[in-house]
């Protein structure tokens, strides 16, 4: 007989993380910001401490025990975080200070240096403003456009007015994998695919995926695969950029300073080698072996479980947001994460915030740095509930129960 599956144990995920376990305005923690930034288990805590009291040491440069050992855990988290999205090779992952920064890194060397007038830079329409005012400030600079591709009510890409966008123009296409805003899952792979069929590259911008699903940068085929680390229960400040590798030999360095040189004289300067020739200056080495610590808490989890239940919270809450009337959800894409953005009648989304919070239920609220769609949709903005896999069910009942009182204040 086949055993069917355990169920995925959120409560006992719950007690790694020991923010969860607050009261907020006399009333226990219901956390459902998680799209904003995840929460940190005990084991990514204990990294940060661990290392401050035992290694903490300048990485790559000392001649001395401590800074053997910094270098060691340093280099050891960018291929475990080099393999969670099966990059061929941990010297293509860059850290940075996050997904926006990836993004502006590329933006400025690769556009700066590649980019002539004319050219076109496609983004989706549900962008955030990290994937679009970057583009916006090299385009400005080099005489190129950048243009939205069209995104449908239900926060669809529209991917036969993007075939119809796409000329030998288009030298970048960058997309979000999943929208911060509406939840969202756009078909990357065929976007990769047709940008790819024009002569153009794709950089997806992973920040909300890389929680819910495994990534596989190679299987995806994109050119750049940028994501933060504060959104994958580790440290914020820190953030990857994953490029092929010829591109990233190709591109210029995006700062200057100690660790991206090979040789320096007043006769000229000549640049390391990749990973560090785009990382100047001391980096976030807590942050980036706790991020490490991360990845090995995911690991230790059921994934699968993990994503399903995600799945089930989404569904759940969904149900009960439609069966409430006076909520319309917005964001209703066949395929989606565990994000629910939704409006209430007659209730601007920051009183809505406002009266969740003095309930102990944090959501985010407003246009979520992703202005274009809530204006496309003639919105100030959404209410938006995020689940990860320590949220259940009862948070949900919670998140309803206080908007049910909340309403009671706002009508
Ligand atoms: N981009 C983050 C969010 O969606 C901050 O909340």
């Amino acid at each position: 007989m086949i055993e069917s599956p355990k169920p995925f144990d959120a409560e006992a995920v719950r007690r790694d993380f020991p923010i969860l376990h607050q009261e907020v305005n006399g009333h226990p923690l219901v956390y459902l910001d998680n799209a904003a930034t995840t929460q940190k288990p005990e084991a990514v805590i204990q990294a940060i401490v661990e290392y401050y009291r035992c290694d903490n040491s300048n990485v790559h440069r000392g001649a001395h025990a401590l800074a053997d050992r910094a270098t060691q855990k340093f280099e050891a988290a960018r291929q475990k975080v080099a393999a969670l999205i099966n990059a061929p090779d941990s010297r293509q992952l860059i850290w940075t200070r996050g997904t926006s920064e990836s993004i502006n890194l590329v933006a400025a060397s690769w556009g700066r240096s590649q980019l002539r007038e004319g050219d076109r830079i496609l983004v989706s329409a549900m962008e955030h403003h990290s994937n679009i005012v970057p583009w916006q400030m090299v385009a400005q600079e080099k005489g190129a456009t950048v243009e939205p591709i069209p995104v449908d009510r239900t926060g669809m890409i529209d991917l036969e007015a993007f075939a119809a966008m796409l000329d030998d123009r288009v030298r970048m296409v960058a997309c979000v994998h999943v929208s911060n805003a509406l939840g969202t899952i756009n078909p990357v792979e065929e976007i990769v695919r047709r940008a790819h069929a024009v002569g153009a590259l794709c950089l997806i911008d992973g920040a909300q995926a890389i929680s819910h699903f495994d990534v596989d940068v190679q299987a995806l085929d994109c050119d750049f695969y940028v994501f933060s680390a504060h959104k994958l229960f580790g440290p914020t400040g820190l953030g990857a950029l994953y490029g092929k590798r010829e591109l990233l030999e190709a591109m210029p360095p995006y700062q200057g300073g100690g660790e991206m040189i090979e040789t320096v004289s007043f006769a000229g300067t000549t640049y390391n080698q990749l990973p560090y020739k785009f990382e100047a200056g001391t980096p976030d080495i807590a942050g980036v072996i706790a991020f490490g610590a991360a990845v090995d808490y995911l690991m230790s989890l059921d994934r699968k479980g993990a994503a399903a239940h995600e799945q089930d919270l989404l569904r759940y809450a969904e149900e009960r947001a439609r069966a409430t009337p006076g909520i319309t959800l917005v964001g209703t894409a066949a395929n989606k994460t565990s994000v629910m953005s939704f409006l209430v009648d007659g209730a601007h989304p920051h009183d809505v915030g406002m009266l969740l919070d003095q309930q102990g239920v944090a959501v985010r609220t407003g246009n979520h740095c992703a202005q274009p769609i809530m204006d496309q949709f003639g919105i100030p903005g959404t209410v938006r509930a995020s689940f990860a896999f320590y949220n259940t069910r009862a948070d949900v009942d919670r998140l309803f129960e206080a908007l049910a009182k909340a309403r009671q204040f706002l009508v």
